[in-house]
């Protein structure tokens, strides 16, 4: 069997972690929507479930017991073409998964003394080499071997989380957790970038909240120019505004797209995947790196909707 997502040697990737050892703030919506949307665009789009949970499987409607491969085959044995094309699933639209698994649990203990335990993940993307052109890892809620795994592996940490006070604190520990991954003399990866911050279940009518988003702004606007991974980081608009579709959509087995769309939840999440396709747009076009026009994949099914204006969504920053 062919591995799925289209073939094109000379495609890069652009490989972001989804990472908050927080449990709870999103990580797994967010992966699951944003990629959803991003893979609507027409960029063939792979999930990568890193969490023994298994929840951004199921909410893709995989069930992760009877996938016949998993992730955790794939980190334990040896990743070949063939093992990789069978444990990927095409959930349509663009979008693929590599399900997660109850075992992956074991991962931990079984690599324990393995020399290269932090480079399986990214021996497992090499089997996927010019497939996809996003791939999102949904990262389990814990600093352990498989979110350094996924962070030996990526090339950009995104960090859900909900704009709270003490939430500041958290992103202050996962960010020097990256910097000891990226810069120094035992770095495992030091091509990681820190993206920014993904909020999560806002409420933008609250004061506490603009205070925090405030001061997340004031935070990374003072890293500019500073020698550390989350220099270029910053907040992304629009914010994920809380919205029950985008907690039952779950229970399906659907995105918000195919569950809701018409769901302030779709609404944002194809507003912040259209920045993310900007970006990475832009970014190739700055390297002469062409890509074929795509086939846009309607997000709105109904024919009495409206689409929705990204850039009304958007603040500048964007
Ligand atoms: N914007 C949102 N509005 C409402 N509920 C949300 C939203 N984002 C996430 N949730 C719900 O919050 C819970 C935690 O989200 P989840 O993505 O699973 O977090 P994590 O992966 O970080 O543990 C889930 O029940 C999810 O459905
Ligand atoms: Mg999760």
């Amino acid at each position: 069997m062919p591995i799925p997502g289209v073939p094109n040697s000379s495609r890069p990737v652009r490989l972001i972690a989804l990472m908050n050892q927080k449990g709870g703030v999103g990580k797994t919506t967010t992966t699951v929507n944003l990629a959803a949307a991003i893979a609507r665009t027409g960029r063939p789009t792979l999930v990568v479930d890193m969490d023994p949970q298994a929840h951004a499987s199921i909410a893709l409607g995989v069930d992760p017991t009877a996938a016949s491969h998993t992730v955790y085959d794939l980190l334990i044995g040896t990743p070949t073409p063939q093992l990789a094309a069978s444990a990927v699933h095409d959930v349509g639209n663009n979008l693929f998964v590599l399900p997660s698994h109850t075992d992956l649990a074991a991962t931990e203990s079984e690599l324990a003394m393995a020399p290269d335990r932090l480079q399986r993940m990214e021996r497992v993307l090499a089997a996927f080499e010019g497939r996809f052109e996003f791939v999102l890892i949904d990262c389990p809620p814990s600093l352990g071997l498989l979110t350094l795994n996924a962070l030996a592996a990526a090339r950009e940490v995104l960090i859900p989380m909900q704009a709270h006070f003490l939430a500041l604190q958290g992103v202050g520990k996962l960010l020097e957790t990256v910097r000891a991954l990226a810069v120094g003399p035992t770095a495992i990866n030091p091509r990681l970038k820190v993206a920014g911050v993904v909020l999560c279940m806002h409420d933008t009518s609250s004061t506490h909240t603009k205070e925090v988003v405030a001061d997340l702004d004031g935070f990374f606007e003072a890293a500019r120019g500073q020698d550390v991974p989350w220099k270029m980081a910053r907040v992304f608009r629009p914010a994920i505004r809380r919205n029950i579709k985008l907690a039952e959509c779950p229970s399906f087995g659907k995105t918000i797209f195919d569950y809701a769309p018409l769901a302030t939840g779709a609404e944002d999440y194809k507003a912040l995947a259209d920045v993310f396709v900007r970006d990475w747009d832009a970014f190739l076009s700055a390297r002469g790196i062409v890509i074929e026009k795509k086939r846009e994949a309607p997000i709105v099914e109904t024919r009495s909707s409206v689409p929705v204006e990204s850039s009304s969504l958007e603040s500048p920053r964007g």
